[in-house]
């Protein structure tokens, strides 16, 4: 069976195109490249040694769309395609709106065009609101997003959520992503942000190669153990494999499901810097600043429904995530623009 993967020539995606290609899947991907190079697509290629079928467009364009179901039987599509940076959210709210609610909307007009209704979503923990008690669980209040990106996740939830409600011909899975870092082991893979990062993993590793002079902690006093930020960092290989559960799942259910991956423990910034030194040999230098606006200073997942539901758990640690993560940065410094 064939999955469409939109975005899959991104961080996440790239790394689902593997577990999908072992695990015997064919692997159709819809990418504009926005954010993300084609070089990804070839090394997974690489990795697996089978074929990647490659399409380079908007899912926003429906003509391409069409012509992408007509050429290939797909019996299920993961919506990874999305722009996903929160501050540049607040600066371009349109510019969010309008790639992530329309490439759903139109995605989701010709699937139903075509007949085939299971979809895939990324959502995040970010739909969570700011007030819930820990562990966050999949019944947790959501809402009051504090940014346009958070606000398209929740709306994305809502709409397929409506849709299945509505058809009972939808298989919908919604997946609230925790805080995905690390690599393929192989380090031929990984994440690769344009710019300067916006995530703690790939600053912490940019400083560690010396693309960067030292990582900012943003803020010490919160109500934590060492007065960092806790997050639920999850292995990519990990998230990505909860995809492949996804994927048996949305093809044996109708209706909407919605899942947490994340691994249901938290480490501070500080653990992350201490770990990265003890995983890899490497100092990280940094400096405490103020707090980032609108971050939390704790959050992590009860993956519970997920191992009962899914059958899947994360099954690697904070010394692969680390290792990894730096395995990929130092093999390419300068990510896929080697
Ligand atoms: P990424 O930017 O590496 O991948 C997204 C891909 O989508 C990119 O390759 C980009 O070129 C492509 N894309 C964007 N808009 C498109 C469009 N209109 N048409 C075609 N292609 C388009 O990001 P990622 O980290 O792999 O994230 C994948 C998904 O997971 C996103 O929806 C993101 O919001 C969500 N998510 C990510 C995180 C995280 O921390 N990385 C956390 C929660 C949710
Ligand atoms: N942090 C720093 N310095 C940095 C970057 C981050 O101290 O340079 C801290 C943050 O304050 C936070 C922790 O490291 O305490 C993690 O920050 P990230 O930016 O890596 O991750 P967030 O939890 O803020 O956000 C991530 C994704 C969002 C998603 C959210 C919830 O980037 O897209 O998880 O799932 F919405």
């Amino acid at each position: 069976m064939n999955v469409l993967v939109t975005g899959g020539a991104g961080y996440i995606g790239s790394h689902t195109c593997v577990e999908l290609l072992n695990e015997g899947y064919g692997v159709v991907v819809v990418d504009n490249l926005c954010n993300s190079n084609a070089e990804s697509l070839n090394r997974v290629e690489e990795l697996t040694g089978k074929k990647v079928k490659f399409y380079q467009g908007d899912v926003r364009d429906d003509a391409l769309l069409r012509k992408i179901f007509a050429e290939n039987e797909i019996g299920c599509v993961i919506h990874f395609a999305g722009l996903k940076a929160v501050g540049e959210s607040v600066e371009k709210p349109w510019l969010y709106y309008d790639n992530n609610l329309n490439s759903t909307l139109v995605l989701t007009k010709v699937m139903e065009e075509v007949g085939m209704q299971n979809i895939i979503f990324s959502s995040s923990a970010t739909v969570y609101t700011g007030d819930n008690e820990m562990p966050l669980r999949e019944s947790s209040r959501t809402g009051n997003c504090t940014n346009p990106y958070g606000w398209t996740k929740y709306m994305t939830e809502q709409i397929l959520g409506g849709m299945a409600h509505a058809d009972q011909n939808w298989s919908v899975v919604l997946l609230r992503y925790f805080n995905p870092i690390g690599a393929h082991e192989s380090g031929r893979i990984g994440e690769d942000p344009r710019g300067i990062p916006n995530n703690l993993m790939p600053y912490i590793t940019q400083v560690a190669v010396g693309r960067r002079e030292k990582l900012s902690v943003f803020g010490n006093d919160y109500d934590t153990h060492d007065g960092t930020g806790v997050r639920d960092y999850i292995h990519v290989v990990d998230l990505a494999r909860g995809h492949v559960a996804a994927v048996r799942y949305v093809l044996a259910h109708k209706g909407c499901e919605v899942f947490n991956l994340g691994t249901g423990s938290g480490y501070s910034v500080l653990d992350m810097v201490k770990a990265f030194k003890q995983a890899n040999g490497v100092d990280v230098p940094y400096q405490i600043t103020d707090r980032r606006p609108g971050d939390l200073a704790t959050c992590y997942a009860d993956p519970k429904k997920s191992a009962e539901v899914l059958g899947w758990k994360a099954t690697k640690d904070l010394t692969d995530m680390c290792r990894d993560s730096w395995r990929w940065q130092s093999q390419n410094p300068n990510g896929y623009n080697a």
